[in-house]
């Protein structure tokens, strides 16, 4: 049988995950899963419901009553269903980014998502980012990369990726935003944005994003022994 990969890739928003992560799979033939993007549905889904910020019973309540899924389509990228619609756009507005951060924080969304999680992970090999995957769902994944850069960094990105979607807002704006939710990803008490053990710490701050993804790929190459299957 052939052999699965398990990669783990977490880090602060903004720091190229998703991106790099995305050029990675598609390098290797692994699965891509992004992990925020279940956390995004669970956060449109209470936004729709007009769900107060912070209202984990009403969360709690609401979460047997929805279906989340990840599909990917016919060019491999990953798209997210609530209750059977595509929604992969709708959830990436600044407004589902703070629902989701709030959600996040939630301890049953948490415990509602794993096993979706690891599901994933145990069908193919797969590079999954997100905040808690080589602290909580993955914590025996054979590599963890913990990306990172300084907010101003990432924010300068945040800034020109929303621009490029039409959505434009100023520096500064974006700034707070992306401290804000560092602060919260962080400080909560359920699965807070962690360096796990063992993991490789990599600042994508002075780097391009091609030589990010040849920076990951070189630990890839590296630790689990395996060679790109298209370029
Ligand atoms: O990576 P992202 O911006 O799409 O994530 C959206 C939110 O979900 C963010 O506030 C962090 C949270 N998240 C999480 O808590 N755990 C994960 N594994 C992935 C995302």
């Amino acid at each position: 049988m052939e052999r699965r990969y398990s990669v783990a890739i977490d880090g602060p928003s903004g720091a190229g995950k998703s991106t790099i992560a995305r050029a990675a799979s598609q390098r290797y033939g692994f699965l891509y899963v992004d992990t925020g993007a279940i956390y995004r549905t669970v956060g449109l889904a209470a936004e729709r419901r007009g769900l107060a910020f912070g209202d984990e019973a009403a969360v709690g309540e609401l979460l047997p009553e929805i279906e989340v899924s990840l599909g990917y389509g016919e060019d491999g990228v990953q798209r997210a269903y609530l209750d059977g619609e595509d929604v992969s756009e709708r959830i990436r507005t600044p407004q589902i980014s703070r629902r989701a951060s709030d959600v996040s924080a939630m301890p049953a969304v948490r415990a509602y998502l794993l096993g979706m999680q690891r599901a994933l992970a145990s069908e193919r090999s797969v590079i999954m980012d997100g905040r808690d995957i080589g602290t909580v769902v993955l914590p025996d994944a054979d590599l963890k990369i913990f990306l990172t850069a300084s907010a101003e960094c990432r924010a300068l990105r945040r800034q020109r990726e929303l621009a490029g979607r039409g959505v434009d807002l100023s520096f500064e704006e974006v700034l707070r935003e992306i401290k804000a939710r560092d602060e919260h990803d962080s400080s909560r008490a359920a699965a807070p944005l962690r360096v796990a053990p063992g993991a490789v710490t990599m600042d994508t701050g002075e780097l391009s994003l091609a030589e990010s993804i040849d920076a990951v790929c070189g630990v890839i190459e590296k630790k689990l022994g395996v060679r790109a299957c298209q370029r």
